[in-house]
């Protein structure tokens, strides 16, 4: 990836501006006009259950299909129980984060990342000077393929911290392949049509995200995440079970996420959407702060391998339904968006092909 090895600004992580004490933040982080969206209190996401994919029933099987394919068709999102990730892990997996980033900022900024690979800790998206910042630090690291895995690079502390990881990561690509199977049946194509896509076994990319949203004095001005749809191909997320945060924009509302204890919320990406053809749709979504209580949340981004040529599947275009998206590499597109931070939908928007 060319262009930017360095922030071009120091830039202070958030959690040391909500540990200082302040009442007013810094008008980088005010992203927010209070009143101005419209926000839907009543509904959630879709709930399915993947236990109900082993039953014998015929019809609940189906049931469970069906659910998930409108799922990805009209919200772009659903939360998942019943998905085979030990329940155990994911508690001792959000402890071990939250402890890092408990840890003396000395430690965590030996991991300090910067805008090329983004790997490790940081606060921030983009590279524009000046920008306006969301109120959240993160960790990034990657762990598929092998080949661009490097534990070394994932804190050493806690102690239990790289092991937990890797057990988690392997357990969410898991349920990351499942999911592209179900949605690969759900779209009348071979099983494994889209984990090949992908670049199956060899070549499939994930990568996580662990969010850390520090208390916000002025929630009602600032964002923990601005709106972005996700670039990858689908992503797996753990949630705090007792904080809200996460927003999805649906029918023209912004509709806050109600997370259940041990559930995935499961969203599909940018990949997807290009795949299908935009039939099943990457929604834009954002994180919203409190100033309550600090929440974490792991994103496992699970998506194609980056040197995997991605394009509408033949299977999905035809005369009539010819391809949206141009063909390219998921690095190629990483490296199309990386540089300019979270913006909204306009990034796959902006790639569309002109109808002629
Ligand atoms: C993300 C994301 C949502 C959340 O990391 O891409 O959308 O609730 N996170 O933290
Ligand atoms: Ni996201």
């Amino acid at each position: 990836m060319s262009g930017w090895s360095e922030w071009s600004e120091p830039i202070v992580p958030v959690q040391c501006l909500s540990e200082s004490g302040i009442q007013t933040i810094p008008e980088r982080y005010m992203k927010r006009v209070p009143g101005a969206e419209v926000e839907n209190e009543g509904v959630n996401i879709p709930l399915i259950d993947l236990k109900d994919l082993d039953s014998s029933d015929v019809s609940v099987r189906d049931g469970v299909l069906v659910r998930i394919s409108e799922a990805c068709r009209e919200w772009g999102f659903f939360q998942v129980v019943g998905h085979g990730v030990d329940h155990g892990l994911m508690a001792d997996m959000q402890a071990t984060w939250r402890e890092f980033f408990r840890l003396p900022l000395e430690e965590k900024q030996e991991y300090a990342n910067n805008p090329t690979t983004y790997e490790g800790y940081g606060c921030r998206q983009g590279v524009e000077k000046g920008a306006k910042l969301d109120w959240n630090d993160y960790f990034f690291l990657y762990f598929l393929p092998n080949s661009v895995m490097n534990p070394c690079k994932w804190p050493h502390l806690p102690v239990s911290c790289r092991e937990l990881t890797a057990k988690y990561c392997g357990e969410v690509a898991n349920l990351g392949e499942k999911l592209t199977r179900i949605l690969s049946v759900n779209m009348g194509l071979k099983e494994d049509r889209i984990h090949e896509a992908f670049g199956g076994y060899e070549e499939r990319g994930a990568c996580l995200r662990v969010n850390f949203y520090p208390k916000c004095p002025q929630p009602d001005l600032a964002l923990g995440l601005a709106p972005h749809s996700d670039p990858g191909g689908l992503t797996c997320l753990l949630a705090d079970a007792d904080v809200a945060g996460l927003q999805v924009f649906h029918d023209g509302k912004w509709i806050t996420v109600k997370p259940l204890p041990n559930a995935f919320i499961i969203n599909i990406g940018d990949q997807i959407q290009v795949m299908t053809n935009g039939i099943y749709k990457s929604v834009e979504h954002r994180v919203m702060t409190n100033s309550e209580k600090e929440r974490l949340s792991m994103a496992f981004f699970y998506s194609p391998g980056g040197n995997v040529m991605v394009k509408p599947l033949e299977e999905v275009v035809s005369k009539d339904n010819p391809a949206m998206y141009p063909t390219m590499t998921y690095d190629q597109y990483r490296a199309f968006i990386l540089t300019k931070g979270l913006q909204g939908k306009s990034q796959l928007e902006s790639l569309k092909k002109s109808k002629s």
